[in-house]
């Protein structure tokens, strides 16, 4: 893949791996040694990682791995992070879909009811400063049987929702200009704007949800999503919780 050409940050140098640990791991340990920006690109991981600990497994040349490295980060920015890598991911995946793509708070890429891609944002200090590493791993060439194969039901892919086989770089590259769309509007606007976005794409506001914290239990409708990012809930009481460290399932079925 080529350097982009017309992004303000992101991707004016790409590291391409045929295999590596975890493209978030890569990023992470030589935060130091990479400008602002940076994008890492794996055909294969072998120890990818999900949100809250969970391994992700993707097969070779069907998903696309990729992370991309901000090394300047304002510190009230960071939990918002993984919300903006949610709408860019939604902005630039949408157009594949007649029903466009949705989030499952925090940051689950959904098209109608299924997993299309999934988002984990890591951050270290670096100096004075946080580094963040936005990573998503999006489903691209997997057949439906793939999903069914695997026991994996809630899953979904471009191939299997559109028919259509589409190159991993071509979404890499609409993926990477989204998301510095993103921060270019954050940074002359602020967070105001792309949380209203954010909200108007989330399924999970107005459901009934069950959360799991720090295993603790609780069940409520989920009402909004805060300055913070967290997401707050009414049930018998009124309760808030962040991204990093929540699960949250609908009452009905995944969403
Ligand atoms: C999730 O839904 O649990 C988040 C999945 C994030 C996977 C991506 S693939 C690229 C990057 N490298 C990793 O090890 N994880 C993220």
């Amino acid at each position: 893949m080529h350097p982009l050409a017309d992004t303000i940050v992101v991707g004016k140098q790409i590291l391409q791996f045929d295999c590596v640990d975890s493209t978030n791991s890569y990023l992470k340990e030589n935060a130091q040694l990479f400008p602002n920006g940076t994008v890492a690109i794996a055909r294969e991981q072998y120890a990818g990682k999900g949100r809250r600990g969970k391994r992700w497994v993707s097969q070779a040349g069907m998903a696309l791995s990729m992370s991309v490295l901000l090394t300047e980060v304002e510190m009230e920015a960071v939990p918002l992070l993984p919300l903006f890598c949610g709408i860019g991911a939604s902005r630039a995946l949408s157009s594949y879909f007649d029903c466009g793509a949705t989030l499952k708070w925090p940051n689950d890429v959904l098209v109608g009811e299924k997993k299309l891609a999934g988002i984990l944002c890591e951050s270290r200090i670096l100096g004075s400063r946080v580094a963040v590493v936005c990573g998503i791993g999006v489903n691209v060439r997997q057949p439906e049987s793939f999903f069914t194969e695997n026991q994996l039901p809630y899953g979904t892919s471009i191939l299997s929702q559109t028919g259509r086989e589409i190159s991993l770089e071509e979404v890499a590259y609409r993926l990477l200009a989204a998301f510095d769309q993103v921060l270019e509007q954050y940074r002359h606007e602020g967070p105001e704007e792309l949380l209203k976005e954010y909200s108007a794409v989330c399924v999970t506001l107005g459901r009934e949800v069950q959360v799991e914290q720090a295993g603790v239990i609780r069940q409520g409708v989920a009402r909004s999503v805060e300055r913070d990012g967290s997401l707050c809930c009414c049930g018998e009481e009124i309760f808030c919780v962040h991204g990093g460290e929540a699960s949250v399932r609908g009452l009905y079925g995944y969403v």
